[in-house]
């Protein structure tokens, strides 16, 4: 064997002999520097768009079916978290039962007992409106070997009684686990709701904005922008011939089609024209505040209904572009959309994605963790469909996988910011969420603010 490589050997020394010691090195810089940023990772990586399957690779649609009527799926499920709840809150949702409209839950960090106190004084209020009746609930895991903590935080949740807890070790990388606990508790105690909000506990949220988002998630903020427009129309007594008549306009499936914006699939096809709801009553959305409001307008117009004259039709154009409410069975799962974005494969990153956990060169697209929000036909499609789902540890990822396995198909919005929006009195108007308020004074100071101008 050595005689027959002999002759290659001593070519390899003749040339290595005239190699500087300089090159070598620096050949061997450039191999571990690619090797550190993944590029040898990434050659390894699988095509995401023809060959995407993630355990369990087959159609759960029939055994989530099954999940949700109580009755015994075909195949069982592979992966449950079956954490014990030490705080569960039942009585949360006992009331209001048949009128909830949103669920806030609070991921929430063990040892953030400053934001959750800013919270419950900004944007976790449960009286704020009248009559859109809103709980806020916090979820935490445990520290086994912090007793004083653990103290208390029993003290605030005996108090407060918003905090659940599940027998988990509370850290980063259990954020799926906080994340599936929340599901869990609202599918079992809280599954009354309309829509439901999942929030770290440092973000800005501007209730205000997420109640009229959920009303018509495709055209926020437009439409609030468009009763702008209607409202400077009527302060200006414009006649009752330059007004559009949104009823004949809508009806048309023309106009309709142009209503909806195309990136929305799911809820454009679920959605219905405006004209439909301008004929039923309000649904109860009434958004008038029982404190005062400051300068803010009131988010519903379509309150008393002046006898004749163009105020009739402006009130009855306000009405329709208010009045609208999506269907009870649209699977909404919105946030901010990364659509296509890769895994990081560089190592040292905190993200760090080994081709053995999940070797596709593309996530499926998923919703950023910060903020989303739920409709309830989605929390319980996306509860039952993780239990088919293999286990992920960053949250947002695992929900994107099970999102997809239900085909279910996130809504994109850009007033969810997953970074901090930088903070200018006038810039938050249309903010629905911004990351970055880990200092639960700045979050109180801000959100007063926004509510003062009617932003929040
Ligand atoms: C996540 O929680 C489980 C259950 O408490 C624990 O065994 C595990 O160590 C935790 N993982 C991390 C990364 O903290
Ligand atoms: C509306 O849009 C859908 C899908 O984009 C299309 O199939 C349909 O023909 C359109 N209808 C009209 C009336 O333009
Ligand atoms: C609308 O509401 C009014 C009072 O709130 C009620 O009298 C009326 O019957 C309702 N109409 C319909 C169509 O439900
Ligand atoms: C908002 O609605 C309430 C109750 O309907 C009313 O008293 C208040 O004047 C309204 N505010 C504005 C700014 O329109």
């Amino acid at each position: 064997m050595y005689c027959l490589l002999r002759p290659y050997l001593q070519k390899c020394r003749r040339i290595l002999s005239r190699v500087k010691p300089g090159y070598v090195l620096f050949f061997f810089g450039v191999i571990a520097l690619l090797e550190f940023f993944g590029v040898f990772i990434h050659l390894f990586e699988v095509t995401y768009d023809e060959n995407f399957a993630y355990p369990y690779e087959g159609n759960v649609h029939d055994f989530v079916n099954a999940l949700r009527r109580n009755e015994r799926p075909e195949i069982e499920p592979i992966n449950e978290y079956k954490y014990t709840f030490i705080l569960k809150q039942p009585q949360k949702c006992k009331e209001d039962v048949d009128t909830l409209r949103l669920v806030y839950v609070v991921k929430s960090a063990l040892e953030n007992f400053d934001r959750r106190t800013a919270i419950r004084n900004s944007w976790g209020i449960e009286k704020r409106f009248f009559d859109v009746p809103v709980r806020t609930i916090f979820v935490v895991g445990t520290h086994p070997d912090d007793e004083e903590m653990d103290a208390r935080l029993k003290l605030e949740a005996a108090i407060y009684k918003d905090i659940i807890q599940a027998d988990f070790v509370d850290s980063y990388y259990n954020n799926t686990i906080k994340t599936m606990m929340g599901l869990k508790w609202l599918v079992k105690y809280c599954p009354n709701s309309r829509f439901y909000m999942f929030v770290d506990d440092d973000m800005y949220v501007s209730v205000k904005n997420v109640v009229t988002f959920i009303r018509n998630p495709a055209n926020y903020p437009f439409y609030l922008m468009e009763s702008r427009k209607v409202y400077n129309a009527h302060k200006r007594e414009i006649k009752r011939s330059d007004l559009v008549d949104y009823e004949s306009v809508d009806d048309s499936p023309a106009s309709r089609n142009a209503t909806y914006n195309s990136k929305a699939s799911e809820i454009k096809s679920s959605v219905r024209s405006f004209a439909i709801h301008a004929s039923t009553n309000n649904s109860g959305m009434d958004v008038s505040e029982k404190r005062d409001a400051g300068n803010g307008e009131n988010l519903t117009v379509a309150g008393k209904r002046s006898p004749e004259s163009s105020a009739a039709t402006l009130n009855r154009k306000k009405r329709q572009l208010f009045d609208f409410e999506l269907p009870d069975d649209v699977r909404l799962f919105a946030g901010f959309v990364f659509m296509r974005s890769a895994p990081h494969r560089h190592k040292f990153s905190k993200w760090y994605v080994s081709l053995r956990e999940y070797p596709y060169h593309l996530w499926p697209p998923y919703v950023t963790a910060g903020a989303f929000i739920l409709s309830k036909e989605a929390l319980l499609d996306l509860y039952y469909t993780s239990f088919y789902t293999k286990h992920f540890r960053f949250d947002d990822i695992f929900l994107g996988l099970v999102a997809r396995k239900a085909d279910i198909v996130p809504f994109h919005c850009e007033d969810f910011h997953f970074y901090k929006k930088a903070y200018t009195k006038y810039g938050y108007k249309y903010v629905i969420t911004s990351h970055g308020y880990d200092d639960p004074n700045e979050l109180v100071q801000v959100w007063n603010e926004q509510k003062a101008l009617g932003n929040a």
